[in-house]
């Protein structure tokens, strides 16, 4: 972790609980030291998904929400899920599907903001119009990062199934025009890294450049847990990306566009630096309890509890949770763990 991040997140836990905030971080950072079953600290990221609908089906995500029932959380869910968090600085207000489906988005990024929480979302961008980019822009966002994937008709298209170049085109750059000077949010788009566009990154840089956006996130692609994604993850193909990243890194200074790989394309080493379990969790739309974005999002491969069922600090420190930690930092991780390729890299959040 570099400085400025450290010094980020102390700020933020200043701003929403005062000295509690900042003892409350100190102390996670002993708990990422020891990593104990029992985790008396406050999770400081958590994930809640709003919505498992979406108006795409991209070849690297749909099948996860198969056979779900629940597909929004009303507000009144999110705000008595929310308030189990007292010390949580940032929310991630995404999981599988598209937030901007869900009509009370805008409530609740509202409730998390005057609590004081970092609060940000990856979005599609093919359902931006001009009602919800004004109240995105108004509601106080600190962060959106548009899932883009190809800078080229051809890759775009074959992989965001169902969307259309031109109009996402359209869309985010009228986005950027609402925006306009107004500082928040902060505007990246997001590529997800596989075997049809690793080529098609430099048309990227370009494409988001004249968007007006600054900043690219490369992110590897994973499975979700569920073998029949392999197709699309190809670790073969991930290791000739070498030559890639250089071009990408010299082409973007001169485009002027800021490239952070979220994932090193490189690292392989089968060292754990995954830490999901102590510090961040999942809420899913139906409220169940998972341990991470990646590829334990999915309630149907696993949860360790049930909000309605139980409050969060009795699923926080129950048996199903303490034995995810526990194999976590064993030789025999938990199956879902042992593809993820966050095991080696940590998670982002
Ligand atoms: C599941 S989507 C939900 C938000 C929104 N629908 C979107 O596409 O941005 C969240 C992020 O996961 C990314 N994603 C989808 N499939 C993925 C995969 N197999 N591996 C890694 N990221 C993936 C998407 O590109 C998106 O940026
Ligand atoms: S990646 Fe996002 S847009 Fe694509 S199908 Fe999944 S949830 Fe929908
Ligand atoms: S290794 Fe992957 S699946 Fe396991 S907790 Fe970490 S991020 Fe989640």
């Amino acid at each position: 972790m570099n400085i400025g991040k450290v010094l980020r997140y102390l700020n933020r836990g200043y701003q929403r609980n005062g000295l509690n905030g900042f003892k409350n971080l100190m102390k996670n950072y002993w708990v990422l030291q020891r990593e104990p079953e029992i985790v008396d600290t406050e999770v400081l990221t958590v994930i809640i998904e709003p919505t498992v609908r979406c108006n795409l089906n991209c070849i690297t995500c749909s099948e996860v929400t198969r056979g779900r029932t629940k597909k929004d959380m009303s507000f009144s869910e999110f705000k008595s899920i929310l308030d189990q968090f007292p010390y949580a600085i940032k929310l991630a207000l995404q999981g599988v599907g598209e937030p901007l489906l869900n009509r009370d988005l805008f409530r609740m990024i509202r409730l998390a903001k005057e609590r004081k929480i970092y609060v940000y979302f990856n979005s599609n961008g093919t359902l931006l119009d001009e009602e919800n980019s004004n109240w995105l822009i108004q509601s106080g966002l600190d962060l959106i990062n548009f899932s883009i994937d190809g800078g080229t008709k051809e890759v775009y298209e074959k992989i965001r199934r169902g969307a259309s170049f031109e109009e996402f085109r359209r869309r985010v750059k009228r986005f950027m025009e609402i925006k306009g000077a107004h500082p928040l949010p902060e505007v990246h788009a997001w590529f997800v890294l596989n075997q049809y566009n690793r080529e098609d990154i430099l048309p990227t840089l370009r494409f988001i450049r004249d968007l007006g956006i600054s900043k690219l996130n490369i992110q590897r692609m994973h499975t979700w847990g569920r073998k029949d994604k392999r197709d699309v993850v190809n670790d073969d193909e991930f290791l000739k990306l070498k030559g890639i990243k250089e071009e990408v890194t010299i082409a973007s200074e001169e485009i002027g566009i800021s490239v952070e790989w979220l994932w090193d394309i490189e690292d392989k080493k089968p060292i754990r630096r995954c830490q999901a379990p102590w510090y961040t969790t999942y809420i899913t739309v139906e409220g169940y309890v998972t341990p991470c974005c990646v590829h334990g999002s999915d309630p149907q491969l696993i949860r360790f509890g049930q909000l309605k069922e139980n409050s969060f600090k009795e699923i926080w420190n129950g048996k199903e949770y303490q034995e995810f930690r526990k194999m976590l930092k064993s030789d025999s991780p938990p199956s879902i763990c042992r593809e993820c390729p966050a095991y080696s890299q940590g998670i982002l959040n």
